[in-house]
């Protein structure tokens, strides 16, 4: 039979006990993480939030021991039982333990009680599972009882204590918007909630608070923020959860360099809590020179192995597939991978396949044998020059692995950029005490479309174009950069953001632009238009990935260890089994009919 707490109270937490202790009588609450039993003597690991403390329970008479009852109690305790203790913090003799906080103190019980009896786990409750991740998410309650991942979530908390802190401090105000939306006209499907009071008609759950924000700076807050649940229908991948946080902000009266500062001074703000230290300013790289020598907009700069552009070089050679991408328009491009100009071909053949995966028909390579020797998969269709000019132009040096791609841009950089990351990954090179922060800005506004044969806003069609650029958005609309930015660490595209545009002849082009009409417009985001005739400041802001935040100062692998409930790749919960079928009452009452798919019957 369980007891009750009744007359008890928490004194301290297992590990606010200490040397400072010794002496007085606490009262500990908690989880039995195990108990052995020396005969006459039962040692207990407490286990609270705050960690491990030793209880020791012994039998005999006098004060600093326990009746026989008490004691067949303690010989019942098994793991996870929650129990309250009341005893004596005693100095450890002689077997202190130097792994544990509190590993040279004791506390010396002289009443127990068992608040709640415990099935045995399907897992051990310790740090560093081995156990499936499945297994653990559909116990994700006793997941959370292990200490690392307490830990993160711990984090997570003071984070967005600091965060709320850093905000208020500057000026910024905490403003809740709705979840039940019109859709936002950012990129990723909604998820939709139907309507049970307009039969037909759906809200959508919000990818961000982006329109609100504009109209709370049409209102005058000039400075809000908010930490935002979004929710975006998308594939999942590591970085990825169909519901997610940001720390959401918009500003009045400021430029890209104002978001700029404040984020950087928030940053090193929360970094300085582990102890990294957060440059001051962060480097700032072009879009396109992040392209040009990363293949990537969000560069993870820890490491070298940048892209080389050699179309001048391989222009006019005899290697079809160089040449047929030139004249297509493309780029032959290369990297470097330094000293493994000996890796065994099954490596490299992975590495092709790796390539392929990307959209590569295939990918080149040179390996540069230590006498200087070069084995190729297309010297047979090149001179000895050619191949001497690729290999000095690329500074191959005896013992390196030079790859190329050729084919479009898009591809060449995309192929590349991953390439690049793979064999650092491969290498152990990407080291995760390192922070290396990055501004990515002069995004292109537009990014053209195949599937939809248009021009669709790179970010969103409220991202105000560069001044300079304006001009082209007559002439050569995908050459306009955009006052966009992105914030990124290492190779994670950390948060972005953006100066909107607040000018209706401007907006006006945009919408023209991207093919939008103005009754589409109207219908879509008519209010915020509308807004927008009644006085609209200058602004701009800026969302931070929260979970992609807290993820890489705690370098967890995946978000879904900084996420007490998070959901799994195909956006289920395996606690809970959303999401669930329902009754057809309730669809019914919503007026909706589930269309039955006939292989799924
Ligand atoms: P954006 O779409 O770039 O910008 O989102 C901002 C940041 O949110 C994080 N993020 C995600 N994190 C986890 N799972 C997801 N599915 C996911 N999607 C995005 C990323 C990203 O950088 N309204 C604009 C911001 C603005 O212009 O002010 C916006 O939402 O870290
Ligand atoms: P092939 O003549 O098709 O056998 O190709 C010769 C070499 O070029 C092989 O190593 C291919 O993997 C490589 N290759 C083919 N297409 C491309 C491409 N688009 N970019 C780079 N290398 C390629």
């Amino acid at each position: 039979m369980a007891e009750t707490m009744k007359g008890l109270k928490r004194t301290h937490r297992c590990t606010e006990l200490s040397n400072a202790n010794v002496g007085e009588t606490v009262t500990v609450m908690g989880w039995v993480q195990k108990s052995r039993n020396k005969g006459g003597i039962i040692f207990v690991d407490l286990r609270d939030r705050s960690g491990l403390l030793q209880i020791i329970f012994e039998e005999g008479e006098g004060s600093r021991f326990v009746d026989a009852a008490t004691f067949e109690k303690a010989e019942s305790l098994r793991s996870e039982f929650v129990i309250a203790v009341v005893g004596t913090v005693e100095r450890r003799e002689g077997n202190t333990n130097e792994n544990m906080k509190t590993g040279d103190i004791e506390v010396r019980a002289t009443q127990l009680r068992i608040l709640s009896e415990a099935l045995t786990p399907p897992f051990q409750i310790e740090a560093d599972s081995k156990t499936k991740e499945e297994l653990r998410l559909k116990y994700r309650y006793l997941d959370l009882r292990r200490p690392d991942l307490q830990e993160k979530i711990m984090m997570r908390s003071r984070v967005v204590a600091k965060i709320r802190e850093f905000m208020t401090n500057e000026g910024f105000l905490e403003i809740e918007t709705p979840i039940l939306n019109k859709s936002t006209p950012e990129g990723a499907r909604d998820y939709l909630v139907p309507s049970r009071v307009h039969p037909g008609s759906f809200y959508a759950l919000p990818q961000s608070p982006q329109l609100f924000k504009q109209l709370l700076m049409c209102s005058g807050f000039d400075r809000y923020f908010q930490i935002a649940k979004c929710f975006r229908d998308e594939d999942l991948r590591a970085d990825r959860q169909p519901e997610f946080t940001q720390v959401d902000m918009e500003l009045s009266f400021v430029d890209v360099d104002d978001v700029i500062e404040v984020n950087e001074r928030m940053l090193k703000t929360i970094f300085a809590t582990i102890g990294v230290e957060v440059p001051n300013p962060i480097p700032r790289m072009t879009w396109q020179e992040a392209m040009d020598r990363f293949g990537s907009d969000k560069p993870d700069t820890r490491f070298g192995m940048e892209l080389v552009n050699v179309s001048d070089v391989v222009a006019g050679c005899g290697f079809g597939v160089f040449t047929g991408a030139l004249e297509n328009g493309g780029s032959v491009r290369g990297i470097n991978a330094k000293g493994q100009g000996e890796m065994p071909r099954k490596k490299i053949d992975a590495l092709v396949e790796f390539a392929k995966g990307f959209g590569a028909k295939g990918l080149a390579y040179i390996a540069i044998q230590p006498d200087g020797t070069l084995k190729s998969s297309f010297a047979k269709f090149m001179t000895e020059e050619q191949m001497a000019a690729l290999v000095k132009a690329m500074d191959g040096e005896n013992g390196d692995l030079l790859l190329f791609a050729a084919d479009k841009n898009k591809v060449v950089w995309d192929v590349l950029g991953n390439l690049r990351l793979e064999i650092a990954r491969n290498l152990g090179l990407l080291d995760k005490n390192q922070y290396n922060f990055l501004w990515v800005t002069e995004f292109p506004l537009l990014e053209w479309s195949e599937e939809e044969n248009r021009f669709v806003a790179m970010h969103h069609p409220f991202t105000m174009p560069m001044e300079e650029d304006l001009p082209l958005l007559d002439t050569d609309p995908g050459k306009v950069r955009a006052k966009a930015y992105d914030i990124v660490l290492n190779g994670t595209e950390l948060g972005g953001g953006s100066v909107r545009i607040y000018q209706d002849d401007i907006q006006e082009k945009m919408f023209e632009v991207i093919g939008l009409s103005r009754e589409v417009a109207e219908e879509r985001f008519g209010f915020l238009l509308t807004a927008f005739k009644y006085g609209v400041p200058p602004h701009a802001g800026l969302a931070f990935g929260l979970d992609r935040l807290i993820m890489l100062m705690t370098q967890a692998d995946s978000i879904r260890e900084v996420i007490a409930f998070p959901k799994v790749k195909d956006a289920s919960c395996l606690m809970t089994d959303a999401p669930n079928l329902v009754d057809d009452i309730q669809l019914e009452e919503l007026g909706i009919a589930v269309v039955k798919n006939e292989e799924e019957e």
